[in-house]
């Protein structure tokens, strides 16, 4: 139970990391105020989920929503101690040859500044908090290109820098703030802005799913849970020495390129070896 008598408010809580860490939160004894701008899952997670959660509508592309959530919540029991900014999509998909001003605002209207007034909304209700922490979602993405598309991972990486900087203004104030960075997590973000009919959508996740479990070293598809459990450490007091950090919870995505953790792609280095190999045999026959 470490957030016992805590308040906790969840950004993207109606699906996927966001409905994970509600529900962990929730049942370590957090009142957890869940917020989505898909209202019908919130208020289904809200009825289903074990403990204390309550769903409020809030659109993160809407600073004055943001506002309104973080107060409501610190209105009815008194303030704010953890935000765990989450909500999320893939962004705009067009490269930088491509994309048109509209669609990279958007993507960061969504990804980034909801991450900056998360933060800047709440702190008024976290002052003073024993304990206050901030987490904010970025990605692998972040690390660099390939992950996603451009204005996403240019987002992300936004975020982590945000991380950073908020860990130093509101260190004054004795709130942490730390970023988690997921890398392939199996959940609805891969097919939810595709616009294809309900059952090839269900197709479409099974795909997901199957190419999520052998994506990466660690010999399983990465689950909201695995995100979620970084989460709360961050959250949590066994954190209480970080702050400004990241956590990449990837099953070692990016460790490096395939064929450094799986046998059976050869790369480069192994394609010489075996020149040699077969360099020597013929010598030895010859
Ligand atoms: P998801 O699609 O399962 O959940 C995202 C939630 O955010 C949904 O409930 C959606 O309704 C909500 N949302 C979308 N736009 C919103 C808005 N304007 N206002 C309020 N809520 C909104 O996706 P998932 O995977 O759980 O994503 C959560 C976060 O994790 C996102 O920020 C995403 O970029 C990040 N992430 C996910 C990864 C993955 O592999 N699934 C990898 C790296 C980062």
């Amino acid at each position: 139970m470490r957030f016992s008598g805590k308040t906790v408010v969840v950004t993207g809580a109606a699906s996927g990391i966001g409905a994970a860490a509600t529900a962990l939160f929730a049942r370590e004894g957090a009142v957890v105020f869940a917020s989505d701008i898909d209202v019908e899952g919130g208020e289904k997670l809200a009825r289903e989920t074990e403990g204390d959660v309550r769903f409020l509508a809030c659109d993160v592309c809407d600073p004055a929503a943001i506002k309104a959530l973080m107060d409501r919540a610190a209105g009815e029991t008194g303030g704010i101690d953890t935000v765990f900014n989450n909500a999320g999509a893939g962004g705009a998909r067009p490269n930088i040859a491509e994309i048109e001003p509209d669609e990279w605002d958007r993507t960061m209207d969504l990804l980034l500044r909801s991450v900056a007034f998360g933060i800047r909304y709440a702190v008024p209700h976290m002052k003073g908090r024993k304990g206050a922490s901030i987490v904010n979602v970025s990605s692998v993405a972040a690390v660099g290109p390939g992950y996603s598309p451009t204005a996403y991972a240019v987002a992300k990486a936004g975020v982590l820098h945000l991380t950073k900087c908020a860990a130093t203004d509101l260190a004054q104030h004795g709130i942490r703030v730390n970023a988690v960075q997921p890398g392939f997590i199996n959940t609805n973000i891969f097919t939810a802005s595709l616009e294809i009919p309900d059952e090839v959508k269900t197709q479409a996740k099974a795909m997901i799913a199957q190419m999520s479990s052998n994506a990466q070293p660690v010999a399983r598809g990465g689950q909201p849970i695995d995100i979620a459990n970084a989460v709360a450490f961050l959250a949590s007091e066994e954190a209480g020495f970080m702050t400004g950090a990241s956590l990449i919870v990837d099953g070692g995505l990016t460790l490096g390129p395939r064929h450094s953790w799986d046998p059976e792609e050869g790369g480069a280095f192994e394609a010489l070896i075996a020149l040699e190999e077969q360099m020597k045999a013929a010598q030895q026959t010859a």
